[in-house]
């Protein structure tokens, strides 16, 4: 029989030694962030002012708006994928939709509730493999950097494919996710940022039809530090983000930098 001594044990961390699945890695991340401001949980937890992640929510939120306002959706069933701390839930909702928030993090889950109570909400817990969404039940679909965490591509095809089910034939699917020039796997493992054909590939592959692509910023443009630090005033917020939208336009995903970019496809 084996003898175990702590010898055997000395290099490894008590976690290397528990079989783990992503998903519950993923839920034990985003629930340990869960522990910090509902704001600053999902999207910088350094940002202590709160300015940048004001910032980037509100070009999240126009880019949400647009695109369902685009096509004539006026208060409508509306599935926010990955909602965490409901955070884009409250600004679809104040629209007149009402929303489904999905996921996989019960601590960003009670925020989101808190957040968005006395609104038409519903607020549902996902395994991050599956959606338990009825066929055809959802007029739009949105999205924001939530699929990035999915690093296996078959993983993310299989939630897409639930998005699309879940979706009325020809309802809109507004996706925001990180995209750079080459493939890059970081924070541990935990997150990938896929190239503008991949990300259009797995929805091609999971069925729906690609109608608009339009880079919002990028990761590193000057007025993002400027905003954070506090030296850029909110009623500029708007020319900096037309600045950052006409830039984005001409230049395409930098090589040295990532983009947010806003995917808009069709059930
Ligand atoms: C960067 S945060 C964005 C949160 C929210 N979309 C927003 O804009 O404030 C990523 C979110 O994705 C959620 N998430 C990660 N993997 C998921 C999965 N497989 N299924 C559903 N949600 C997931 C996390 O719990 C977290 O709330």
């Amino acid at each position: 029989m084996r003898s175990w001594s702590w010898r055997q044990f000395r290099h490894s961390s008590c976690t290397d030694a528990i079989v783990t699945t992503p998903e519950a890695d993923q839920r034990h991340y985003w629930d340990g962030l869960s522990e910090l401001d509902p704001d600053a949980a999902v999207i910088d937890p350094n940002d202590h002012r709160g300015l940048k992640n004001a910032y980037l929510a509100s070009i999240r939120d126009r880019a949400f708006k647009e695109g369902v306002d685009r096509r004539g959706i006026r208060q409508g069933t509306v599935l926010d994928l990955g909602c965490g701390s409901g955070s884009s839930t409250l600004p679809l909702l104040r629209e007149g939709h009402s929303v489904v928030g999905v996921d996989i993090s019960p601590g960003l889950l009670r925020h989101a509730s808190i957040r968005c109570q006395n609104e038409d909400a519903l607020f549902v817990l996902t395994d991050g493999r599956c959606l338990p969404l009825a066929r055809d039940s959802l007029d739009a679909a949105v999205t924001y950097v939530v699929l990035s965490y999915i690093v296996d591509d078959a993983r993310v095809l299989r939630v897409m494919d639930d998005v699309r089910q879940a979706l009325s034939p020809g309802a809109p699917f507004i996706m925001i996710e990180q995209a750079r020039r080459r493939r890059r796997t970081m924070e541990n493992g935990r997150k990938v940022q896929r190239t503008l054909t991949e990300w259009s590939r797995l929805l091609a592959l999971a069925g729906f039809t690609l109608e608009r692509r339009t880079i919002l910023r990028h990761g590193r443009f000057p007025s993002t530090p400027l905003i954070r630090a506090g030296l850029l005033p909110s009623r500029a917020w708007g020319l900096a983000r037309r600045m950052e939208a006409i830039v984005a336009s001409r230049s395409g995903v930098f090589p040295w930098d990532y983009a947010e970019v806003c995917f808009e496809a069709s059930a």
